[in-house]
C-alpha cells in the first residue's frame, strides 16, 4: 500500500471542466497536483479558492485538498515536480467541423526536450493525433518524450463521481514506462482497464460519443414518427430499454443533444472520416436530425399559438443539461434565436447558468424564478430538466401565465400534474 507521500506528483495542463475535475480527483486519490493554465485570471481565482465552474462536489474536493493542489501559469513549475503531464486543454470545432488542435500544439511546443516526461492526452483529439505529435517530437529533437492517450469519459453534472468511479479506463500507448505509470495511477479506482494502442484509444473516445449521439437522434426520430402514428415514445423507449442489448440509457426523446462534447466530437469524427476518404453517412444524418429536433419546438408552438409575433414564451432552464452551468451548444441557444427572430418575447430562468447564458444570448429577459419567467407567458417550454422543475406547483404556474401551453422539451414532467392544473401538456413524441 502506498502512502500519500509515495504517490507520484501529477501535472494537469488546462483547468477547465476536465482539467479541474481531474486535478481534484487526483488530489482525492492522494497525489500532489500541479495545475497549469494560460488564463491568469482563472489561475488567480483558483488560488483564492474560487471555483470558476458549477460542478457538484467539485468545490468540496478543492477545499478538502487545497494543500495538495497548486495553480500556476508557469509550466516550468509543473515540469519540475511531475513526470506525467496530463493535457486537458480545449479542442473546439473549427469552421470546417474539424477539431481545433491549436491549444494542444501550444502545450506541445512549450514542453522542452526530456526523457523524463510523458504527455498524457486527456483532451479529445482526432484519431491519428498521437502519431502525428510523436512524429513532430522526433522532428524537433524531443524524441525522448513519451506519449500516452488517456481519453476522459466524465459527464458534466456528474463529473467528480464519474472521474472517481469510471466505467472503464482507457490507456493507449507504445508499451513503455509512461503507459505503465498511467495504468498504475488509475489502479486504485478498480475500473476495468482497456490497454491498447494510441490510435485505438483515440477512436474509442470519438466512437463512444458518436454512438451515444446516434442513440439520441434515433429515439428522437422514433418520437417524431410516434407523433404521426399515435404511439407514445416514453412507452416505446421503456419497452426497448428493457432489452439488455439496447439498454435504457440515452433513450429519452427531447429537443436534441448539446454541450461541449457531443456536437463537436460527432462532427470531428465525421470530418476525420471524410478527410480519410470515407463518407460517414450515418453521422451526417445524426447531426441533421439533431439540428432539426432543436427547431421542432417552434413548430409545436406555432401549431397551438399561431404566429409567434407578440407572444410571450417562458424557458425553464438554459444549460445544455441539468447540474451544470455549461451553455456550449445548448439547445436553448437555438430556441432563443428562433423565438426572437419570430418576434416572441422570451423570459428565461435557469438555477445556475444565467451568467454563462448572458455571455451568449441577447434580447431575452432573465427571470429570478420559474414563476417570474412564467408571468404573463402564453407558453412555457421545459428546456433543461433541473430537479426543481420537477417539483413545481403547476397550479401556481397556471395562475401566473396568461396562456395555457406547456411544452415538455425533455419528456421529464408529470403530464397529469400539468393537466390537473388546467394546462395543455405537449411532450415530444407523446400522446
Ligand atoms: N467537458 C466535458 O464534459 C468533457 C468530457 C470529456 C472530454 N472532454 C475533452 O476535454 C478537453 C477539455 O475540455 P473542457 O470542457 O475541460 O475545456 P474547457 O474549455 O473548459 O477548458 C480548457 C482549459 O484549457 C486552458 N488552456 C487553453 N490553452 C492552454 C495552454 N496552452 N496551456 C494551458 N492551458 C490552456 C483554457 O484556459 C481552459 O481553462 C476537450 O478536448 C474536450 O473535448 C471534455
Amino acid at each position: 500500500m502506498t502512502t500519500a507521500s509515495e504517490r507520484e506528483p501529477i501535472a494537469v495542463i488546462g483547468t477547465g471542466y476536465v482539467g479541474l475535475v481531474s486535478a481534484a480527483g487526483f488530489a482525492e486519490m492522494g497525489h500532489e497536483v500541479w495545475c497549469v493554465d494560460i488564463d491568469a485570471e482563472k489561475v488567480e481565482r483558483l488560488r483564492r479558492g474560487q471555483v470558476p465552474i458549477y460542478e457538484p462536489g467539485l468545490q468540496e474536493l478543492l477545499v478538502a485538498h487545497a494543500g495538495r493542489l497548486h495553480f500556476s501559469t508557469d509550466l516550468a513549475e509543473a515540469l519540475a515536480h511531475a513526470r506525467l503531464l496530463f493535457v486537458a486543454v480545449g479542442t473546439p470545432p473549427t469552421h470546417s467541423g474539424d477539431a481545433d488542435l491549436s491549444a494542444v500544439h501550444a502545450v506541445v511546443d512549450a514542453i522542452p526536450a526530456s526523457r523524463a516526461h510523458a504527455l498524457v492526452m486527456k483532451s479529445t483529439v482526432p484519431c491519428g493525433t498521437g502519431a502525428s505529435l510523436k512524429r513532430s517530437f522526433r522532428e524537433h529533437d524531443k524524441g525522448g518524450l513519451a506519449y500516452v492517450s488517456c481519453p476522459e469519459f466524465l459527464k458534466e453534472g456528474a463529473a467528480v463521481q464519474d472521474f472517481l468511479h469510471p466505467d472503464r479506463v482507457v490507456v493507449g500507448d507504445d508499451g513503455d514506462w509512461a503507459g505503465d505509470a498511467v495504468v498504475e495511477l488509475y489502479a486504485p479506482l478498480g475500473a476495468p482497464l482497456v490497454r491498447t494502442d494510441v490510435a485505438s484509444a483515440e477512436m474509442i473516445k470519438l466512437a463512444s460519443n458518436a454512438f451515444l449521439a446516434t442513440k439520441i437522434s434515433f429515439i428522437n426520430e422514433i418520437a417524431n414518427v410516434c407523433e404521426e402514428t399515435g404511439a407514445d415514445v416514453v412507452e416505446v423507449a421503456r419497452g426497448m430499454g428493457l432489452d439488455g442489448r439496447i439498454g435504457p440509457k440515452f433513450l429519452q426523446a427531447g429537443i436534441g443533444y448539446g454541450g461541449s462534447c457531443f456536437p463537436k466530437d460527432v462532427d470531428a469524427l465525421k470530418q476525420l472520416a471524410g478527410n480519410s476518404g470515407y463518407h460517414f453517412q450515418l453521422l451526417t444524418a445524426v447531426i441533421e436530425v439533431n439540428e432539426l429536433q432543436k427547431r421542432r419546438v417552434i413548430g409545436k408552438l406555432k401549431e397551438h399559438l399561431g404566429g409567434l409575433s407578440g407572444k410571450r414564451v417562458a424557458l425553464f432552464g438554459l444549460a445544455f443539461k441539468p447540474n451544470t452551468d455549461d451553455m456550449r451548444e445548448a439547445s436553448s441557444l437555438v430556441l432563443c434565436g428562433r423565438l426572437s427572430a419570430e418576434g416572441a418575447a422570451v423570459a428565461a430562468y435557469d438555477p445556475v447558468a444565467e451568467d454563462q447564458a448572458r455571455k451568449l444570448v441577447s434580447g431575452i429577459a432573465f427571470a429570478d424564478s420559474p414563476l417570474d419567467a412564467a408571468t404573463d407567458a402564453d407558453a412555457v417550454i421545459l428546456v433543461t430538466e433541473w430537479p426543481e422543475f420537477m417539483k413545481l406547483d403547476w397550479k401556481q404556474v397556471a395562475l401566473a401565465m396568461r396562456g395555457n401551453l406547456v411544452i415538455d422539451g425533455r419528456n421529464a414532467l408529470d403530464p397529469d400534474a400539468v393537466r390537473r392544473a388546467g394546462l395543455l401538456y405537449e411532450g415530444i413524441g407523446r400522446r
